[in-house]
């Protein structure tokens, strides 16, 4: 332990061992969605890039395992240590420093412990733009994105976290360390070394800065809040919208009533923004970064067309931004109304565009007929293909019944999914919570690959054991 202290310094790890200080260490040691409660050696806060690699190349000659933390809203299990009290937690959160931005380069180059919005803000205070969303962007930060390749409400158009990278500087597992800050567009020198730790999930190496890619801020929004009669149609009108758009549909989000309902439910100040209840909805909007682009026309004169082809039911477009941050506020708080309702089992799937109403009439008709005390409460970013396939204990069901589910519901729905050619990681990656899912689905040659990827880079195993891959 004096190792550590002399690598970070009294003030840069916590042990929870003096009295009174277990509960410091407390919201280290569990995942978000509680389903895991670890314990550790200690937690170490690094300020420094040479701090983290200082550590590592410790924990390594050690054979200490190490679980990097970023935000710890990750809902896998990733992020926290396991029952041993053997492993250090990591956190990255003080190693926070926007080292530059160049708005000329649309880049710029952040430490993995900035929480997201202020990488947003950053940007937008810049003139640009910064795309990746998520509804824990107060939160997550950017070396938890990175590590699980996040994707989020802007993925249509401008790609998931892997898309947005320009360069990485990783501490490996020995305490070399990989720079590669340049923000060059384009360079095929070789293997694309740096891909390997977007999405890995802290099991192949630290991340501690990353170079990222801007776009132009954006300058005119329309929203709409459009109900649909079924997912067929919510598709074709995705699909057309990006025709008559000119391609300027930023995000395109499917919601069911039954979000709708837990939402207003369960969130102060959530309304349902349509005077009648409708099956199902969509949240779209269009964005550009022309301030004359006629956006909110274009919209209306499209969802027009879409209600005489009885796509469309009923549609809300947003008149304001208060008008818009309510529509957003709906569909951002569905998973903490569907958290404040009971029990719930995720299911954070992907099937092809086109596929999503068959997956969804399939999908719901096996719950329909094999899980009574559950409801479907199927949302997400339809125009990635990616739905948050989830169930909700049905009203006065037994939590504790309804959770004991979760195996047969999850073979089924991620059974269904591989028929498709899907996915049953979409964008929440593989953490602690489905090593045996990637273990059924992937093929012999991903998984020893993979293994083969492991071993090379981590050869006695210090990170984040137990994650991943088994
Ligand atoms: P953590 O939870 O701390 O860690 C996640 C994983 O990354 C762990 O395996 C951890 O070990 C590893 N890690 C963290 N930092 C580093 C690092 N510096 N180097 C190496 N490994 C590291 N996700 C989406 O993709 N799309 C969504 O729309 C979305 N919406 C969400 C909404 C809510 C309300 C919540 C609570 C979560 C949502 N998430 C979503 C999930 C989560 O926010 C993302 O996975 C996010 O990217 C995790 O970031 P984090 O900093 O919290 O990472
Ligand atoms: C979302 O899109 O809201 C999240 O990724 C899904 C969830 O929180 O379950
Ligand atoms: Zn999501």
């Amino acid at each position: 332990m004096s190792g550590l202290e002399r690598i970070l310094g009294a003030q840069g790890m916590l042990t929870g061992g003096a009295p009174g200080s277990a509960a410091d260490i407390e919201p280290y040691l569990r995942d978000q969605r509680r389903l895991y409660h670890g314990r550790a050696l200690a937690i170490a806060l690094p300020r420094t890039a040479a701090q983290v690699s200082e550590l590592l190349a410790f924990c390594n000659s050690h054979r200490i395992g190490v679980v990097p933390q970023g935000g710890n809203t990750g809902y896998c299990g990733g992020a926290t240590p396991d029952e041993s009290g053997r492993q250090i937690v990591v956190s990255l959160a003080r190693l926070n420093r926007i080292r530059r931005l160049d708005p000329l380069d649309y880049s710029i180059v952040a430490e993995a412990g900035c929480v997201l919005a202020r990488i947003q803000r950053a940007a937008d205070e810049a003139q640009r733009f910064f795309p990746l969303s998520l509804g824990s962007e107060g939160t997550c930060q950017l070396g938890g994105n990175l590590s699980t390749n996040a994707g989020g409400v802007h993925v249509l158009r401008y790609g998931m976290m892997r898309d947005l990278v320009l360069g990485l500087e990783v501490a490996l597992a020995d305490g070399r360390v990989l720079s590669s800050l340049g923000t060059l567009r384009k360079d095929n020198t070789g293997y694309d070394v740096k891909s390997l730790f977007l999405g890995a999930e802290g099991t192949l190496g630290i991340v501690t800065a990353a170079s990222l890619k801007l776009f132009p801020k954006l300058q005119a929004f329309a929203a709409a809040f459009a109900a649909v009669p079924d997912p067929r149609a919510a598709v074709a009108l995705l699909a057309g919208l990006r025709e008559t758009s000119g391609d300027s549909v930023s995000s395109f989000e499917l919601i069911p009533r039954i979000a709708v309902d837990l939402a207003t439910r369960h969130i102060p100040g959530v309304r349902d923004p349509l005077d009648a209840p409708h099956p199902w909805y969509v949240l779209c909007e269009l964005t550009s970064p022309r301030a004359a682009d006629p956006l909110e026309e274009l919209l209306e004169h499209s969802l027009a067309a879409a209600l005489q082809e009885k796509l469309v039911l009923d549609a809300a477009v947003a008149r304001d931004e208060r008008d818009r941050a309510a529509f957003w506020k709906l569909r951002e708080t569905i998973p903490e109304a569907q958290r404040r309702d009971g029990g719930s089992l995720k299911h954070d799937i992907s099937v092809p565009v086109a596929a999503i109403p068959e997956f969804i009439e399939r999908g719901s008709r096996w719950i329909a007929d094999n899980v009574p005390d559950g409801r479907l409460v199927a949302y997400g970013h339809v125009g990635d293909g990616n739905l948050h396939f989830n169930l909700n204990q049905a009203p006065g069901a037994d939590r504790a019944a309804f959770l004991a589910r979760e195996e047969p519901v999850k073979r089924a729905i991620h059974d269904l999914v591989r028929d498709f050619g899907g996915s049953f990681s979409a964008e929440h990656g593989i953490g602690r919570l489905k090593v045996g899912e990637l273990e059924r689905y992937a093929s012999p040659v991903e998984l020893d690959l993979m293994r083969t990827i492991k071993h090379a880079l981590d050869p006695n195993g210090i990170l984040n054991p137990g994650k991943v891959i088994a």
